[in-house]
């Protein structure tokens, strides 16, 4: 029997109570679909911190790197604002990111029916959506060289006498690899990929769009691909986003549209993510998946955060690490059947108001549906 290997780092704030009801899920599909995780739990953050004086241990990067997957909750808190830098508790995550080589970040935009209200667009432009855009996160003009803030000699045109540069730079290899993501991505979802850049304008952009049509033409052929230009996207995602399936985009682009996207469908305890590397040799690829909200310490052990974006990270873990698309999509129903049937925790109360369920009765309610969708 496979044996999927999962390494949970809870963090800080919310991060372990939110975590706590993922773990009910996982219980769920041990016992009822006789799935076997190989679960282990490690320090992140201020908590890591707080033990070990660093907000990652070498031991627990070692670990994160021998497993399928890591689930990560959030870091930081006010408690430790005040710490060096070099210490600080997003740094941990930072840590996990580089030494993992983690070069594609996946943000879905997922719209619940029964949620389709809280989107900033109309209920019909939104209801049903179900989307994935694909970053690169390691590359382009936010490392790109030569980068900085010069002297502008020479120039006495050029009022304030200074010059501000960043430089967009791809590689080939780059580009082809999180390509190969977006199409490996598009093959467990609805097999299309839409590629974003400026290759109107950019060299880069050039350079962009002929390495993801290579890609496909040599290796996925089978996936149905269209390019685009980044800012008719941007227009395009807000006038009909359920034309895409898988977006794929540069680092820049991807950072804006991302949260244009995720705002489609509402609430930040809502919002599941994942970041992947490359293949492993086991074929997977090295993967942590994450809520996008923080430690949220305003309502921290108050029994007020909402697990759903954390348990979306984990059905993202079953689809994309584990190859469980099936018991992804069923922990997916589980959710969708718990907001259609009015549980909300707080928030997710809408104007009209109601009695909000606590983090752990929305864990009880998810695993409750699991049995029933
Ligand atoms: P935040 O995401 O923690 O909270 C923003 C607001 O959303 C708060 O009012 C919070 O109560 C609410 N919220 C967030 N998640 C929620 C959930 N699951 N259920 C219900 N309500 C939720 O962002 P904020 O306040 O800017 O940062 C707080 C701390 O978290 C800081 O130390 C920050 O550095 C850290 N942070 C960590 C991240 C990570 O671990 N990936 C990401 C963002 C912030
Ligand atoms: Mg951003």
């Amino acid at each position: 029997m496979t044996t999927y290997s999962l390494l949970i780092l809870p963090g800080d704030g919310i991060g372990p109570e939110v975590m706590a009801e993922v773990r009910k899920v996982i219980g769920w599909f041990e016992q009822n679909r006789g799935l076997s995780f190989d679960v282990s739990e490690d320090l992140v953050g201020g908590a890591a911190y707080d033990k070990h004086g660093v907000p990652l241990s070498d031991a627990t990067m070692a670990r994160a790197q021998s497993v399928d997957a890591v689930l990560l909750g959030a870091v930081g808190g006010p408690k430790y604002d005040n710490l060096d830098f070099s210490v600080k508790p997003e740094r941990g995550l930072l840590r996990l990111r580089k030494e993992m080589d983690l070069f594609a970040n996946l943000r879905p935009a997922q719209c619940f029916d029964a949620l389709a209200d809280f989107s900033s667009l109309k209920r019909d432009v939104v209801a049903g959506l179900d989307i994935l855009i694909v970053r690169e996160l390691t590359s382009g003009v936010y490392f790109g060289e030569p980068r900085g803030i010069h002297a502008d000699d020479n120039n006495p045109e050029n009022e304030g006498g200074r010059v501000g540069i960043n430089t967009q730079r791809y590689t080939s290899g780059e580009i082809r690899r999180v390509a190969r993501a977006a199409f490996e991505l598009a093959r467990k979802r609805g097999n299309r990929v839409c590629s974003m850049e400026k290759a109107n304008v950019m060299e880069s952009g050039i350079l962009w769009r002929e390495e993801v049509q290579w890609v496909h033409d040599n290796e996925y052929p089978d996936v149905e691909l269209s390019h685009m230009y980044a800012d008719n996207g941007a227009m395009q995602l807000v006038r009909n986003p359920r034309q895409f399936d898988v977006i794929v985009t540069d680092n820049l682009f991807g950072d804006l549209l991302s949260d244009a996207a995720a705002m489609l469908t509402g609430s930040l305890g809502m919002l599941p993510s994942a970041s992947l590397g490359a293949p492993m040799a086991n074929g997977r690829p090295k993967a942590m998946y994450e809520p996008v909200h923080g430690s949220a310490p305003d309502i921290t052990g108050q029994g007020k955060a909402n697990p759903i974006a954390c348990i979306l990270s984990f059905a993202m873990a079953l689809r994309y690490s584990y190859d469980l698309g099936a018991e992804a999509d069923r922990l997916e129903r589980a959710v969708e059947k718990v907001l259609a049937d009015g549980v909300r925790t707080a928030d997710l109360m809408g104007p009209q108001g109601g009695t909000p369920v606590s983090t752990s009765e929305m864990g009880d309610k998810i695993v409750a549906a699991l049995a029933e969708v």
